[in-house]
């Protein structure tokens, strides 16, 4: 099956700092795809790049066949219509309420009447487990909630693609499983496709169907959790046991 995102020979650097050379992955339609990496390897980076939020120095991207790197500023956001994205530490607008942000790619996306925008808030909040929490601030929420109140925002357009930024990091044990089982939820239900970044081993071996390990600019290494898990890439198995850091 053609993969429904593709990253050939990527390439950026900000300034002198050159974090992606010649980086390549296909993810396949359907799965969730975990990328982990030290800190600082370009995850976030990389998640931008499809969102084409920033542009590669060199190389393509392509979602669904089309070359990122040659949308026009209108295509570009129909695109991003498709890709729901959870940033790294929620994200949310803290002078807009829970319906307000959840609602907000609604609006830039698309003109449904007002009652159809309630329905889906309320729908999508219902899917994330806080149904009726439309009036509140997220300055009220807790983190775990506020990762929720994300997600919900990242679903609202009933994107194809889910991509989430380190999900997990900062929540207690009980909002990690169920951010967890939101994404295999997400992908049963609706077989959206995801790529997950996150450092939380246990949580990546939990929710994917394989894992790609950024490291020195490019993806060392890619494949299911058995694969990784049996690997004898050195590099690999540091990783998964904690011993690499920063990069
Ligand atoms: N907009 C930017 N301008 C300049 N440098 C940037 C920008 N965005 C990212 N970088 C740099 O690119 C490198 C990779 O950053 P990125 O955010 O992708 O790391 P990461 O792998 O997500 O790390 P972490 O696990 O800490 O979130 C870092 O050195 C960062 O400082
Ligand atoms: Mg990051």
């Amino acid at each position: 099956m053609a993969p429904i995102i593709q990253f050939k020979n990527v390439s950026k650097s900000f300034g002198i700092n050159r974090v992606l050379g010649s980086m390549s992955l296909d993810i396949i339609s359907g799965e969730t795809l975990t990328i982990i990496g030290g800190s600082g390897s370009g995850k976030s980076v990389t998640l931008k790049l499809l969102l084409g939020l920033i542009m590669p120095d060199e190389g393509e991207i392509f979602f669904e066949g089309k070359k990122i790197t040659m949308m026009s500023e209108e295509e570009l956001v129909a695109m991003r219509a498709q890709i729901g994205m959870l940033f790294q530490g929620a994200a949310l607008f803290d002078s807009l309420t829970v319906f307000e942000n959840v609602a907000y790619p609604l609006m830039e996306h698309y003109n449904y009447p007002d009652e159809k925008v309630r329905e889906i808030v309320a729908e999508k909040l219902e899917l994330v487990g806080l149904p009726g929490i439309e009036t509140m601030y997220p300055a009220d929420l807790s983190g775990g909630m506020k990762k929720r109140v994300g997600l919900a925002r990242a679903i609202a357009t009933n994107p194809e693609v889910i991509l989430y930024d380190e999900p997990t990091t900062g929540l207690d044990p009980a909002n990690t499983n169920r951010i967890n089982e939101l994404i295999l939820e997400l992908q049963e239900r609706l077989q959206v496709t995801s790529i997950v970044v996150t450092h939380d081993m246990a949580s990546a071996f939990k929710v994917s169907n394989r894992l790609a390990l950024l490291h020195n600019k490019k993806i060392e290494f890619v494949g299911t959790v058995e694969e990784i898990q049996r690997s004898r890439n050195q590099m690999v198995q540091n990783f998964i046991r904690g011993e690499i850091g920063e990069t």
